[in-house]
């Protein structure tokens, strides 16, 4: 679907040099928006900006871990100043971040990463952006959970499924308090989408965790990436004007909440 939903809007995407990132980044820019790229490496904002631009996107690409709140603060700013405001928060840095599923094989290290840069990155990239929303007078906020904080998936570990849980407590709690400033706060939950990264994850699960997943979404056939890009898009436009607060399930049936 191409439209106009984003003309005049400026939007950052955190972790929008990932696979749903600049997807997300590329279709909010094909509306008529402004993207800035949030990233953690220089070379992979230069690269997602490089592609965006050869699209024509108004783009901006900033290196910001999402651990930071300083650097959130000063990128956030930053894209203020170029774009003349913000409209919209996409938080999608997170993921397991390479580490292990399984409880035996997980250090403190990699639970402290997996809660930090998903929980505590949301929560920093969110209070980076609502004042400047705030000033706009409108907004609206889409963070990531994943089915993996719905339910039992088999895919990845106790770390992620506590960080993707605990961002929809933020999720509520955030809607309840920036409500009254007209800002939005929405959380999408994906099933397994086979980007890049996650492509040779599933590839290397045993035959028997991989049929445990095809067999368990009753639409029986993996997602194209769009299937997850579209409901955000939602999300963040004013298409979902009274929606605050909720949790979009986008997992062909895999869990369906009671
Ligand atoms: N792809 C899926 O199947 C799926 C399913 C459910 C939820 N999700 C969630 O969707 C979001 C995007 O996932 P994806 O598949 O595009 O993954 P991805 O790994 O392709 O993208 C994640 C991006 O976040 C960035 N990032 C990691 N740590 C960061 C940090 N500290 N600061 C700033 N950026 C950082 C990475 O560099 C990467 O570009 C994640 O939150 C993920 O947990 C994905």
């Amino acid at each position: 679907m191409t439209g106009n939903r984003f003309s005049g809007k400026v939007a950052i995407v955190t972790g929008g040099a990932g696979g749903l990132g600049i997807a997300i980044c590329s279709s909010i820019a094909a509306e008529g928006g402004s993207v800035a790229v949030f990233d953690a490496s220089q070379e992979q904002v230069d690269r997602a900006v490089a592609d965006l631009e050869a699209e024509g996107a108004p783009v901006i690409g900033l290196c910001a871990d999402v651990r930071d709140p300083a650097a959130l603060e000063a990128a956030t700013a930053q894209v203020v100043d170029r774009f003349g405001g913000l409209d919209i928060l996409v938080a999608a840095a997170g993921g397991s971040l390479g580490t292990p599923r399984d409880l035996e094989d997980i250090s403190p290290e990699d639970l402290d990463l997996v809660i930090d840069v998903n929980i505590k990155g949301t929560y920093y990239s969110a209070a980076a952006a609502v004042p400047h929303l705030r000033t706009r007078g409108a907004g609206a906020i889409v963070t990531f959970s994943s089915i993996g904080g719905r339910s039992t998936s088999p895919v990845t570990g106790i770390p992620y499924a506590a960080a993707k849980a605990g961002i929809l407590g933020l999720t509520r709690r955030l809607a309840r308090e920036v409500g009254p400033d007209a800002i939005r706060v929405n959380a999408i939950a994906p099933g397994l989408f086979l980007t890049g990264r996650l492509q040779g994850m599933f590839d290397a699960m045993s035959e028997h965790d991989r049929n445990e997943v095809l067999d368990s979404i009753p639409l029986r056939r993996m997602p194209g990436i769009e299937e997850c890009v579209e409901p955000v898009l939602f999300l963040a436009s004013d298409q979902s004007s009274y929606i605050t607060g909720a949790v979009l399930d986008v997992n062909g049936g895999r869990f369906m909440a009671g």
